[in-house]
């Protein structure tokens, strides 16, 4: 079934540069809605919590510093299909393998430092609301 919502950050390299501004106009070009939004800073230990699933693999301890190392843009967006829309409209997780024209491709400085996240599951983005944003913080 298609989803309606998913989950992005604006990553620390994205945010640093002064892109946040340019990437949600790309987002919001390609039809997704704003329903919640914020910019804060994780600590490493949020950071693990949030990428917990990653925890075996071997980038997990740098990943949780790299993005506690400066703030971040926690967004809610909604859209048909929201999941799968906004992975494509961001290109691969390593910059040097995603399209012409993606976020990635435009943003991203590497693999880690690779400008935005995205909800892989309709499962995983409804978790990752609501691990930023309260009922009371977002359109319900
Ligand atoms: P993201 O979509 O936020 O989900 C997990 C993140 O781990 C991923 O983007 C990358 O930024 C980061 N990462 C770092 N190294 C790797 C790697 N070798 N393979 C996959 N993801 C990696």
């Amino acid at each position: 079934m298609a989803t309606n919502r998913t989950f992005t950050m604006i990553k620390p390299d994205a945010f640093e540069a002064g892109n946040t501004g340019a990437i949600l106009k790309m987002i919001e070009n390609a039809g997704f809605k704003i329903m919640a939004m914020k910019a804060t800073q994780l600590t490493p230990q949020l950071a693990g919590k949030f990428y917990e699933v990653h925890k075996e693999r071997p980038f997990y301890a740098d990943l949780c510093g790299y993005m506690s190392s400066g703030p971040i843009v926690a967004v809610i967006l909604e859209k048909d299909n929201a999941v799968e829309d906004f992975r494509t409209l961001i290109g691969a997780t390593n910059p040097a393998n995603a399209a012409d024209g993606t976020i990635r491709k435009i943003f991203a400085k590497s693999i880690e430092a690779n400008a935005v996240h995205g909800s892989d599951s309709d499962e995983n983005a409804a978790l990752e609301g609501n691990f930023f944003f309260s009922q009371a913080e977002r359109v319900s």
